[in-house]
């Protein structure tokens, strides 16, 4: 059967670009955590909407179900095979539309990254909503697929905010176009964010129509220097009410800061590692630095805000936003880490990373850090082998679930986090899930393993 389907695809897609060779096939088995590995049985790398249509239809037929994969920089094990899926790579799917200044949207293939985008739409003035530090491998169907949120969500939303429009293959090789990019369009259902978000598992998407906002003309970034998370929320909260244009504010505790400058080999920031180090980077059409210094000013004294960096052009800037970037790279350099990424109420965030420490075994190592302006921590982990992950993730859902937060703020479920699903849902609310999956896809061929409650 396997057989004749990888003839059948290769007849489809061409013999380059369908992969058994578990040499080749390897590297799309394990993602960038490097916590799930499994040699695929088959990879195939479809180049237009409509081999992927007969590549999803081919294994459907088979009972091969399939993973879609992006940039495989997800970070929840969704893009990789946990049986023996077959792993269908959109790499290919990287064109770049035409940029409709006028209407602020472009068109691109989902396979396309989002550096890729970027690069293309600059030229115009604008730029995409949302942005992370994966942008050279993470590809916009992934990040819509997870509905990535990333450093401006204050500013412009998650992804599934960005979305006008979506073109993807449905479980039995259909193929729905909704590129129409209209700011308003009622007319029924709103099928792209639905697949926004959904990690695979309804749809394979094959393009998106992406709303575009405005390249601002002057940015300037602070990283300041603070006791604690405590002033972190409340320099933030004063900055949002006080400041136009603030379009980030990121958090970095001491443990992080101090990993991050070893292991990217970073010159310290400040004199002495602070309690916590706030980024914030403020936009706009007029030169914004000066709001910025009067809000950090004024809230020196009772705050104790010590030193600050401040970046100007854009080398000071990517200077100063590498102490937030890279820790994700230096957390992987010293093993494979638990990784949390969760959403608290403000209110409640200062008090929970302030109090996780008491929680955690005195041999558990925690690195927190994240976007404090939308309450979204990510709490990393690094442990000996002697206590269990699970005991961990268990111990810090649980006090993120005792304070209100939400157990995925942009990150998703996948497979890591699919065991608390029916802790944080409803039986009602996994139910209409179930039958939504259900009906988009009766014979489960996509993305299997990935958002089952067990
Ligand atoms: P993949 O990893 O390939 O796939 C992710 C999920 O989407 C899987 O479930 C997969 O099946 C599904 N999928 C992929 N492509 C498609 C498609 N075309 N159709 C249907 N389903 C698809 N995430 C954030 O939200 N915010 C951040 O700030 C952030 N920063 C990051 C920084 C680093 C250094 C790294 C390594 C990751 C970061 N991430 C962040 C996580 C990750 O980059 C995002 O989740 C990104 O959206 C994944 O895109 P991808 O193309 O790599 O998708
Ligand atoms: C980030 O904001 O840097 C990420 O979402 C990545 C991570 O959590 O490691
Ligand atoms: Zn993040």
């Amino acid at each position: 059967m396997t057989d004749a389907l990888t003839a059948e695809l290769r007849a489809l897609v061409g013999e380059a670009h369908v992969l058994d060779d578990p040499q080749l096939t390897a590297p799309y088995g394990s993602d960038w955590t490097g916590r799930w590995e499994r040699t695929p049985r088959l990879v195939i790398r479809p180049g237009t909407t409509d081999e992927v249509a007969h590549a999803v239809r081919a294994c459907s037929d088979a009972g091969v179900p399939v993973v879609p994969q992006g940039g495989n920089t997800g970070l929840v094990g969704g893009s990789v095979p946990h049986e023996h899926e077959a792993v269908l790579s959109l790499r290919r799917l990287d064109r770049l539309g035409t940029v409709q200044p006028l209407d602020r949207t472009v068109t691109v293939g989902a396979g396309a990254t989002l550096a890729a985008v970027q690069a293309h739409v600059r030229p115009h003035g604008l730029a995409v909503g949302v942005d992370l530090a994966a942008r050279s491998q993470a590809t916009l169907g992934g990040m819509v697929a997870t509905n990535a949120g990333g450093v401006h969500v204050l500013a412009h939303g998650m992804m599934r905010a960005q979305v006008r429009g979506v073109e993807a293959v449905l479980a039995d090789g259909r193929v729905l176009r909704r590129l129409g990019g209209l700011e308003k369009d009622n007319v029924g259902y709103d099928l792209p964010g639905l697949f926004a978000g959904s990690e695979g598992t309804l749809a394979v998407i094959t393009g998106v129509t992406l709303r575009l906002v405005d390249e601002p003309a002057h940015r300037v970034v602070a990283l300041c220097a603070l006791d604690g998370w405590r002033a972190a929320v409340e320099l933030t909260a004063r900055a949002r009410r006080e400041v136009r244009g603030l379009v980030a504010a990121e958090a970095v505790s001491a443990e992080a800061l101090e990993l991050v400058i070893e292991t990217a080999g970073l010159p310290p920031p400040f004199e002495a590692t602070p309690g916590c180090a706030l980024l914030l980077e403020v936009a706009g059409p007029e030169e914004p630095t000066d709001e910025l210094a009067a809000v950090v000013e004024r809230a020196a004294d009772d705050l104790d805000v010590g030193e600050v960096a401040v970046g100007t052009d854009a080398r000071d800037r990517a200077r100063l936003w590498a102490y937030r970037e890279h820790i994700t790279e230096g957390l992987e350099a010293r093993g494979v880490p638990v990784k949390l990424d969760v959403t608290l109420p403000p209110r409640e965030l200062a008090g929970f990373v302030e109090g996780l420490e008491d929680h955690l075994p005195e041999s558990v190592r925690a690195y927190t850090f994240g976007h404090v302006g939308d309450g979204n921590v990510h709490v990393n982990l690094l442990r000996d082998a002697l206590v269990p992950a699970e005991r961990l993730e268990d111990t810090v859902l649980e006090l993120v679930v005792a304070r209100d937060g939400s157990i995925s703020a942009e990150h998703g479920i996948g497979v890591a986090k699919a065991g608390w699903l029916g802790r944080v849902r409803d039986d009602t609310d996994l139910a209409t899930m179930a039958a939504l999956r259900g009906a988009l896809d009766p014979t489960g061929v996509l993305n299997p393993a990935v958002l089952r409650a067990h």
